[in-house]
């Protein structure tokens, strides 16, 4: 295999799928511009939308980029040895041109040629789409595979949970793709053991999608006038595989990041856990902010959509170099080496350096010495507490006062084994909200970070989850907390002992079944107090404004919530609990997924 860096990854590609025909065009804004399902552009193909759709576009029908991407439902996942919020991707698209033949082929040569990555063929694993009712079984894939030289057991055929890509937002271009993996070389870890599963022994590096479907909004699916290929190669996390590392942190991209941190800091990636963590965390804040800023079109903070995200990047980076002792105004050194490094690919970051300066040091003033206290005042309240859920009052007032966006009330909570009462939260807000009349379009409902479908369907599994929990455990059980990624559900309530196993059973069964029943979901508007006679659960008190909104399913559950709900329990798909666990003391917490 071949050691490159960043840089040469990018020409590398970008040549190749040059020298097949395809016009290099420039990384489209994170922006979206034509999608307002979701606050950044996620993908390669995002931008390329109307062309998928068939809209002619200028530079013809071969087209291959990298495309700068953030991707927020994982903020607090970051820290690990992978997560970023900000990456780039590489990719190239037929618009109706070329399809399997030639995609695979072209992947393949690009991944095993010496010219180009150099992995042994027998490193490969690859997955098709094994079919369903939307769309057959790709044999045809797995054909162009063989003829290229995998063997049949390098490939695997899997659900559309793994091998469908897309739409990126609600509606929009999707299909079926083959996905391709380095392997490690790591033993199984079981019968089941492929790349369908995270134990590490394969590790995704290109996809390539052939969308020839658009999804509706009554989510079936249309063929396409064209079929259409879509590729995506992660930069960072491909230079970070083939390189043999252990963290996308230890690539060329972070180097100089991470040096800079550990000058401004005095301490050493690695020295501590807590260290390194903290380092990946303002790199990676950092970076993101960055680009956010000097993109072509951009965002400054706020308390809205784009500009929540930017604003709650930031001050969780200064959350973090202040825990490493970098003191204020050094956050821009870190951004200016940044506009540096990618000031040959990204020449917006350095139109925009000015802008990104003044905007990190503004953010950073308002926000430095409020921490500060914030902090102060966040440990007199956990020092006069009772019980382990800190009210939604407290964390209001740590918004409202020290700018705390709630995400980072509920982080510094949970490293002291607490919760926060998110739903109180969000009620104070919308409280405050209607007082000083600023509409209601916060994103804060119930842990969503943004509104996709997945996260939509899986904010509908966590009601049944509630509602299930209560029936096999009983009324001890209330919401405590709750967070959603484009993955998973996770939902904190309290329970004073573990769970049994027969219990988990038995709660998911029930799930299952609701979902089966096809239940219609209504909402309806009234009185806290005609949905406490209603028998709805939530949290009651005066937390809530007069009217609230009741989301009803079946007879199954009722809840007060600000939604957005999926319209029909049978949308779900399958309801699987991955985990039971202990959140803190009295707090059980289950991650669970839809498949
Ligand atoms: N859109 C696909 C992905 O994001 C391939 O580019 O993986």
């Amino acid at each position: 295999m071949k050691k490159i860096n960043s840089k040469e990854l990018r020409s590398l590609y970008l040549n190749f799928f040059n020298e097949k025909g395809h016009a290099i065009i420039r990384s489209a804004s994170l922006i979206p511009e034509n999608d307002p399902t979701v606050l950044f552009t996620t993908a390669g193909m995002h931008p390329l939308t109307p062309y998928l759709l068939g809209q002619k576009h200028p530079a013809g029908n071969r087209l291959t980029d990298v495309q700068k991407c953030v991707r927020t439902g994982d903020i607090d996942e970051v820290g690990d040895a992978s997560h970023c919020t900000f990456f780039e991707m590489l990719g190239n698209w037929s618009l109706g041109d070329y399809f399997k033949k030639e995609a695979i082929t072209w992947s393949f040569e690009f991944l095993t040629s010496e010219k180009y990555l150099n992995i042994p063929v027998e490193r490969l694993a690859v997955s098709v789409f094994a079919g369903d009712e939307d769309a057959p079984r790709d044999d045809e894939s797995a054909q162009i595979w063989m003829s290229c030289g995998l063997k049949p057991e390098q490939i695997y055929y899997l659900p559309k949970k793994n091998n469908w890509w897309g739409p990126a937002g609600v509606t929009g271009p999707c299909g079926p793709d083959t996905e391709m993996f380095f392997d490690t070389g790591k033993p199984a870890c079981g019968d089941n053991c492929g790349p369908q599963c995270d134990c590490g022994k394969y590790l995704e590096i290109w996809n390539d999608v052939f969308m020839q479907y658009n999804k509706k909004e009554d989510g079936t699916f249309e063929p396409l006038k064209q079929k259409n290929v879509d590729t995506g190669m992660g930069l960072e996390r491909t230079v970070c595989v083939i390189n043999g590392l252990k963290s996308v942190y230890e690539t060329d991209v972070f180097a100089g990041a991470i040096e800079c941190i550990e000058n401004l800091s005095g301490k050493k990636y690695g020295e501590s856990d807590d260290v390194t963590k903290a380092m990946r965390i303002i790199a990676d804040h950092v970076r993101t902010a960055t680009f956010m800023l000097g993109d072509q079109i951009g965002v400054t903070p706020s308390n809205v959509d784009q500009g929540y995200v930017l604003r709650r990047l930031i001050r969780r980076a200064i959350r973090f170099m202040r825990q490493l002792g970098i003191q204020k105004g050094e956050m821009v050194k870190l951004a200016m080496h940044y506009v540096d490094f990618y000031q040959e690919v990204y020449t917006e970051l350095v139109d925009n350096r000015q802008k990104i300066h003044d905007e990190l040091n503004k953010e950073e003033d308002k926000f430095s010495k409020a921490l500060d206290q914030g902090i102060k005042e966040f440990e007199r309240v956990v020092a006069r507490l009772n019980g382990t859920v800190i009210d939604g009052q407290t964390a209001f007032r740590l918004y409202d006062t020290f700018g705390f966006p709630i995400e980072m009330t509920t982080e510094f909570a949970a490293e002291k084994g607490l919760t926060v009462d998110i739903e109180g939260f969000q009620a104070k807000f919308a409280e405050h909200q209607k007082k000083s009349q600023l509409g209601s379009e916060q994103r804060f409902k119930g842990g969503l970070a943004d509104h996709s479908e997945k996260t939509t369907k899986l904010h509908t599994a966590t009601h049944l989850l509630q509602a299930a929990l209560r029936k096999v455990l009983g009324d001890e059980v209330a919401q405590k907390g709750s967070n959603i990624t484009e993955e998973r559900l996770r939902f904190d309530f309290s329970f004073s002992r573990p769970m049994t196993k027969e219990e988990v059973a038995e709660a998911q069964r029930l799930v299952n079944e609701a979902i089966q029943a096809k239940m219609p979901i209504s909402c309806a508007e009234m009185t806290v107090e005609q949905a406490k006679e209603q028998g709805a659960i939530g949290l009651f008190g005066d937390k809530y404004g007069e009217i609230v909104k009741v989301y009803t399913m079946g007879d199954f559950s009722k809840e007060i919530c600000g939604g957005p709900h999926a319209e029909n329990t049978g949308d779900l798909g399958t309801f699987v609990i991955t985990k039971e666990q202990s959140s803190s003391s009295g707090v059980r917490r289950i991650k669970a997924e839809l498949r």
